[in-house]
């Protein structure tokens, strides 16, 4: 028997860019391998686009979200190159919850925009666009056509985000505690990888999953 790891890859490249036929949303909580993942599309050719950096690129200094952020918050949460002062900007979302809605106005249609605009460029029959809190924002499907869910053991998260970010157990767990639950996230799934076993792994089941979307591109 051959090795299915060593039968060629089917391309993923489009001649002409475009928007895809079909976007995949890619979610998961905290550390659960949401950009190891991705980055294996990513290296069958699959156009990525991700929210979680579009964000920081809208908050950067000089930043498309910037003015706005500093006309409705003040000079407070704006660090001294220009980019936006995360930890003063959640003291005072902790202090005022209505400031994170607040942000939220400011930043949620940006990001949309510019992953539209992303989409809208990309070279592959689909896309993957990696939205870490899909779920939580609610109405996932208003978004993307299928949902993807990297998932695993709490207790992996835990151990994998306190590792990666030197973090004590009962910040992750904080984290953790303002997520959607593993449950609602697996409800919501179209699609589930189970990433609690070595990342060796994950190679079979994105290879899966991406003969899948691309039949359903078709
Ligand atoms: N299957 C695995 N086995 C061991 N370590 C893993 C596995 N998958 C991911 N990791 C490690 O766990 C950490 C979290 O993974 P990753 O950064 O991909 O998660 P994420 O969901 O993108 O996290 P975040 O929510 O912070 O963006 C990283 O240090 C990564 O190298
Ligand atoms: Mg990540």
């Amino acid at each position: 028997m051959t090795d299915p790891r060593s039968a060629p890859l089917p391309a993923a490249h489009h001649a002409e860019p475009g928007p895809p036929a079909l976007v995949v949303g890619l979610t998961g909580g905290i550390g659960s391998g949401k950009t190891t993942v991705a980055d294996r599309f990513a290296a069958l050719g699959v156009t990525l686009v991700d929210t979680d950096l579009i964000a920081h690129g809208l908050t950067g200094p000089g930043g498309a979200a910037m003015s706005a952020i500093a006309s409705t918050f003040g000079d407070t949460v704006i660090a001294p190159d220009g980019r936006l002062d995360r930890g003063a900007m959640r003291t005072l979302a902790f202090s005022d919850p209505a400031a994170r809605k607040r942000l939220e106005a400011i930043l949620h249609p940006l990001i949309r925009q510019e992953s539209e605009r992303q989409l809208a460029r990309a070279d592959s029959p689909y896309a993957i666009l990696v939205v870490p809190l899909l779920v939580e924002g609610g109405k996932p499907r208003d978004r993307v056509a299928r949902v993807l869910v990297i998932d695993c053991l709490p207790e992996t998260q835990i151990e994998r985000v306190m590792h990666r970010n030197s973090l004590p157990r009962e910040q992750v767990l904080a984290i953790l505690a303002v997520q959607a639950s593993r449950e609602q996230r697996l409800a919501a799934a179209d699609d589930v990888i189970d990433n609690d076993g070595p990342p060796d792994d994950l190679d079979r089941r994105v290879r899966v999953l991406h003969e899948r979307y691309l039949a359903l591109a078709r």
